[in-house]
C-alpha cells in the first residue's frame, strides 16, 4: 500500500500544484472590508484550535523525510504518515485527528518560477478515523471557512462526485452542503477525474466533495465553473469520504469509514490576503526583497524560483537530507544546483548565500523552529553543494556549448539524450539546468531519451545499495542476480541434506563465481555435495517462480523466513521466496524464474574459520 502510495497517488490534490492559473486581483473584485490579512501562522493556527475544539487531537507534522520507508521519496499528503491508521491500525491519539504536514512534491519542478508553483508546501488536515462522516465534516469545513475565515459563503462552490458504474452519485455530500448553507446552483457533480480519490490502484478509496474560492473575476463563457481552468475559481479544500475498498474485483464497502482533508497552507494565505502570489505574502517577501535588492539583474522568474528552492531545501536539510545523486539526495541536490543557477543569472554574489539563508531562518522559525536549530547544518550542507557545482558549472557549460554546436553545423534543433545524461552524469548537471540552457539558446532537449537512460542508472545504483547491505554483492548484472538467486537455492539445498539448523554465515558475488559460507562441523563428503547440486539444479529445471513481498519485520521471521543479521534490518522488510522451498529477508535483485539459472555447480568446498565452511559455486548457461 506505502509503496503504490509512493508512486501513483492517482488523484494528487492539487493544492499548491494546481491546474488553474491563479489570477487575483484584489482591489478589483474585493469589496473593501472584505479583505483579511491572516499570516500563515495564523491560518495554521486558527485551523488547528478550531478542530482541537472539535475533539481533534493536534499531532505533529511526520518529518519530511517518511520514516522507516525507503520507497517514499518525501511526505506529499498529510494523509501519507496516517495511512497505517486509516487502514484500520489503532492511533494513539484516538479517533479524531488534526495537524499540519510538511510537503514536498517535485513532479512540476520545471514550472517553478511561475506563479504558483511551488516543491514545498504545507498542508493543514483534519481526519476521522471511523468517526465522523460526510456531515460532520462538511459541516465543520463550512464554518471554519466562513466562520473562522470570514469567507463570505457566496464565495464558496463545491463539487461532489456525479456516480457512475461503480459507485452511486454522491447525494449525501450534497445535501450536506445545501443544509451547511451553499445553494444547489452552487454545487456541481463531476466523474472520478475530478472528484474521487485513491491512493495507488487498490486501497481504500472514495469520493471526494472539494471547495472552491471565487476570486470574483468575470466568468470566461456562460458554462464557467469549478473545473474551468480559466481562473475564476481556485481549489481551497479537498474532503476524500473512503467508503469503499478497491481490489482486482471492484469495489467494495469498507467496514471503517474515514474522513481525510487536505488544505495548502500558502494558497489559503495567498487569497486570505488578496495577494497574486504565494511570492507576494509574508512567507517569501523578506527573501523577494531581498533579492531584489541583491540583483544586479532584473528577473522576477529567477526570484521565485531562488526564494523557492531555498526554503525547499532548507526545510528537506533540516529534517534530515542530503545531497547525493540518487532518490532524495537527488532532489535535494537539484533544487540546491538549480537555485545557484537562478542567482547567478540574477547575477548575485555567491557568497550572499549564507546571508539568505539567515533571512530565511529568521522569517520562517516561527513556523518551523527546526530551522533554526539546524541553521548551521543547513548553511554547511548548501554552501559545500554550491562550492562543488561551482567546480562542475564552468566544465558543464563548456560541454553544453559544444554539443550544442556539433547540433547546429548537424542541423539539429534537439539536444541528444546522451548528451543530457553525461552532462548529469559527469558534470553534475540537473537535467532540467540543461534543458533551461538549451532553452535559452533556442534548442529543444531530447528528455524522453534522457529519463530512460537516468531509469537505467537509477535502477543500478538502486540495486548498488541495496547490494551493499546485503553485504558481498559489488556490482549488478544479469550474471550477478542469476548468483544471488542461487545464494538462496544453495542454502535452501544446505538445510535439506545437512539440518534445518544450517545458516548462511556470509557471502560474495562476482560475475565469475558465487561464494557461500554457512555453519558446518566437518567437510562435506563428495556425496553430499552431488546431492547438493542435484537438489539445486531439479530447482532450476523445476522454473520455480520468485515473488517478492514487502511486510512487517516479526511477521517475516515469524512466518518462517531465513533472516542473517536481524538488526540490520529495517520494520518493514522485503521477503523473496522460490516457489515453495526458500523464503529470505533480502534486498534483492533476484530472477524472475529459477529457469533463467543455467547449470549449478561447485567448485570447491573448504574451511572458511572455525566451524564454518565456504562453497564457490559457477553457473553455467547452456
Ligand atoms: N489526501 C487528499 C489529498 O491529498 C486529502 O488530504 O488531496
Amino acid at each position: 500500500m506505502k509503496k503504490e502510495l509512493a508512486f501513483s497517488i492517482v488523484k494528487l490534490n492539487p493544492i499548491c500544484i494546481s491546474k488553474y492559473p491563479i489570477i487575483f486581483q484584489p482591489d478589483l473584485y474585493l469589496e473593501e472590508g472584505m479583505r483579511l490579512k491572516m499570516k500563515a501562522i495564523e491560518i495554521r493556527n486558527k485551523y488547528l484550535n478550531f478542530f482541537k475544539k472539535n475533539g481533534h487531537a493536534i499531532i505533529p507534522s511526520a518529518p519530511l523525510i517518511p520514516e522507516n520507508d525507503p520507497s517514499v521519496l518525501f511526505n506529499t499528503a498529510g494523509m501519507q504518515p496516517l495511512v497505517p491508521y486509516l487502514l484500520g491500525e489503532k492511533h494513539p491519539s484516538g479517533t479524531r485527528l488534526t495537524d499540519y504536514q510538511k510537503c514536498v512534491r517535485t513532479n512540476d519542478i520545471d514550472e517553478v518560477g511561475d506563479n504558483r508553483h511551488l516543491t514545498y508546501f504545507e498542508m493543514l488536515g483534519n481526519w476521522s478515523l471511523g468517526d465522523y462522516f460526510k456531515e460532520e465534516s462538511i459541516q465543520m469545513s463550512y464554518n471554519f471557512l466562513t466562520k473562522e475565515l470570514g469567507i463570505p459563503a457566496e464565495k464558496l462552490s463545491v463539487t461532489c462526485f456525479a456516480g457512475d458504474e461503480d459507485c452511486p452519485k454522491d447525494e449525501v455530500s450534497a445535501e450536506c452542503w445545501k443544509k451547511a448553507g451553499i445553494p444547489e446552483e452552487r454545487i456541481y457533480f463531476y466523474g472520478k477525474g475530478d472528484n474521487w480519490w485513491i491512493a495507488g490502484e487498490e486501497g481504500p478509496c472514495g469520493p471526494d466533495t472539494e471547495m472552491f474560492y471565487d476570486t470574483g473575476k468575470p466568468a470566461c463563457s456562460n458554462d464557467c465553473q469549478p473545473s474551468c481552468d480559466c481562473g475564476k475559481y481556485v481549489e481551497i479544500w479537498n474532503n476524500v469520504f473512503m467508503e469503499y475498498f478497491k481490489d482486482k474485483n471492484g469495489y467494495t464497502k469498507l467496514e471503517q469509514k474515514n474522513v481525510d482533508t487536505g488544505l495548502g497552507l500558502e494558497r489559503m494565505t495567498m487569497l486570505l490576503q488578496g495577494k497574486e502570489t504565494p511570492f507576494d505574502t509574508e512567507l517569501f517577501q523578506p527573501i523577494m526583497k531581498k533579492l531584489e535588492e541583491s540583483q544586479k539583474v532584473d528577473n522576477i522568474e529567477s526570484r521565485r524560483i531562488v526564494a523557492e528552492h531555498l526554503r525547499s531545501s532548507m526545510m528537506i536539510i533540516s529534517d534530515g537530507g542530503k545531497p547525493s545523486n540518487i532518490d532524495r539526495g537527488y532532489v535535494l541536490r537539484r533544487l540546491i544546483r538549480r537555485m545557484i543557477r537562478h542567482l547567478n543569472k540574477l547575477q548575485i554574489n555567491l557568497d550572499e548565500l549564507s546571508t539568505l539563508i539567515e533571512i530565511n531562518v529568521e522569517n520562517l522559525k516561527e513556523m518551523y523552529p527546526e530551522l533554526e536549530k539546524n541553521k548551521n547544518l543547513i548553511k554547511t550542507v548548501i554552501i559545500e553543494e554550491k562550492d562543488k557545482f561551482v567546480k562542475t558549472l564552468e566544465h558543464g557549460e563548456k560541454e553544453f556549448s559544444k554539443a550544442m554546436n556539433k547540433a547546429k553545423t548537424e542541423g539539429k534543433t534537439k539536444i541528444s539524450g546522451e548528451v543530457v545524461f553525461k552532462l548529469y552524469d559527469t558534470y553534475g548537471f540537473p537535467p532540467e539546468v540543461t534543458s533551461e540552457l538549451a532553452r535559452e539558446n533556442g534548442f529543444e532537449v531530447n528528455i524522453k531519451e534522457y529519463e530512460e537512460l537516468f531509469k537505467k542508472h537509477q535502477e543500478k545504483s538502486r540495486q548498488g545499495s541495496e547490494a551493499k547491505f546485503k553485504g558481498g554483492l559489488a556490482e549488478q548484472n544479469e550474471q550477478t542476480i542469476s548468483y544471488h538467486t542461487a545464494t538462496h537455492l544453495l542454502n535452501a539445498a544446505l538445510k535439506q541434506i545437512l539440518g534445518p539448523d544450517t545458516h548462511q554465515k556470509g557471502s560474495n558475488i562476482t560475475t565469475e563465481r558465487m561464494r557461500f559460507d554457512f555453519n558446518c562441523d566437518h567437510k562435506l563428503t563428495e556425496e553430499e555435495k552431488q546431492k547438493i547440486e542435484e537438489i539445486v539444479n531439479k530447482w532450476i529445471e523445476e522454473g520455480l517462480e520468485v515473488t517478492v513481498e514487502t511486510m512487517k519485520k516479526e511477521e517475516a521471521i515469524k512466518s518462517g523466513a531465513e533472516c542473517m543479521f536481524i538488526e540490520k534490518y529495517p520494520d518493514e522488510v522485503t521477503v523473496y521466496s522460490i516457489g515453495k522451498i526458500s523464503k529470505e529477508l533480502c534486498g534483492g535483485p533476484h530472477v524472475k524464474n529459477t529457469s533463467e539459472l543455467g547449470k549449478f555447480k561447485i567448485k570447491k568446498e573448504e574451511a572458511s574459520s572455525s566451524g564454518v565452511r565456504r562453497i564457490k559455486a559457477v553457473l553455467v548457461k547452456g
